[in-house]
């Protein structure tokens, strides 16, 4: 029986990752999370038996130790993290905390014989890029921000940790990803949010960022394949979607989706951190999927249609 350990998992992605491993009654899992931006809600833990939840902070070596101590892991997916643009930006400092949080996992994992380490890096490592789509070997990693920072120094953490101590990994980076469980501060559950109040929705400057999207259920599928199929050991996923579109005409779609009578407001810009483009090369994670992705505005109905942790 596996037993796996999910950090972040009272988080959106953590969560719906979490939900999807406890359908296989066979692996045993527990999720930390020291509910910051999470919630109890979120958590799989009240339908599923085979699953554990311990309130914890990951960054503290105190507070992690006794639930390394107590349990024997075999698998981690380490999501916790501090996440969303104006957070990061706003509290930068709390945001490179969470270079102790991936230190601490992984000297326990080392030392008590987890077999890999499954991290949420992110799209944000390839900084404002000049080259598209982004791929995992040949894009370079222009991170400038703590947050993306943080997630390129994880990445060779977890590097590092294999190098000299065997220590496997697989690391996915996440682009922008929306579903059920997403919690407001995120653009597409933010626009719902407001279109389905008739409020005004904002955007950052003019809108011509271009975006890609991703739906949750396709990010999960293709992290499980990854896991279950012992798939990109020791390796980089981008994990994400192709189709791209500005986050103005995101707006008018959700307005459409929603028949809402919202108004769009035209913010400035925000000073640093609003990428122009983001677009992955998901040449691996196709492998992964192996069916088709769910179109944007599929998902953005099946969101529509539970509003759960965003009304
Ligand atoms: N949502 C996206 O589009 C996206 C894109 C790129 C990368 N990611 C990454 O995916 C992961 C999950 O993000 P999400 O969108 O589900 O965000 P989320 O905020 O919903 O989930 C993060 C969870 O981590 C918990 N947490 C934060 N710091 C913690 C700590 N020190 N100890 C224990 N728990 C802690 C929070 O309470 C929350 O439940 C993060 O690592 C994030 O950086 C997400």
């Amino acid at each position: 029986m596996p037993r796996i350990l999910v950090t972040g998992g009272a988080g959106f992605i953590g969560g719906s990752l979490a939900e999807s491993l406890a359908k296989e009654k066979t692996n045993d899992i527990v999720i930390i999370d020291d509910l910051s931006t999470g919630s109890k809600s979120k958590i799989p833990v009240s339908k599923h038996k085979n699953v554990e939840f311990i309130k914890c902070d990951v960054n503290e070596w105190r507070d992690l130790s006794g639930v390394m101590y107590a349990h024997a892991f075999d698998y981690i997916f380490h999501y916790a993290a501090v996440v969303g643009v104006k957070r990061t930006l706003d509290h930068p400092v709390n945001v490179l905390k969470d270079l102790s949080g991936i230190k601490n996992l992984l000297y326990f994992a080392k030392n008590s014989g987890v077999k890999r380490v499954y991290f949420s890096s992110s799209s944000e490592v390839y900084g404002e890029s000049i080259h598209f789509p982004q791929h995992e070997e040949t894009t370079p990693l222009n991170s400038r921000l703590p947050y993306a920072i943080v997630k390129n120094a994880s990445e060779a953490y977890l590097k590092s940790f294999q190098h000299e101590y065997g220590l496997e990994y697989t690391i996915f980076r996440f682009f922008n990803t929306y579903g059920p469980r997403q919690s407001k501060d995120f653009v597409v559950s933010k626009f719902i949010a407001r279109a389905l109040k008739n409020e005004t929705i904002q955007i950052y400057g003019d809108g011509k960022q271009m975006r890609t999207f991703c739906f949750i259920d396709d990010n999960v599928d293709a992290c499980i394949t990854a896991f279950k199929e012992n798939k990109y050991i020791n390796d980089v996923v981008n994990i994400g979607g192709d189709i791209e579109i500005t986050i103005l005409d995101l707006a008018k779609t959700i307005i459409k989706l929603t028949k809402s009578k919202s108004k769009i407001e035209h913010l400035a810009p925000l000073p640093e951190g609003d990428m122009s483009r983001r677009k992955p090369d998901l040449a691996r994670m196709r492998k992964l999927l192996n069916r088709k992705p769910v179109p944007l505005e599929e998902g953005l109905k099946r969101l529509i249609n539970n509003t759960t942790h965003i009304l």
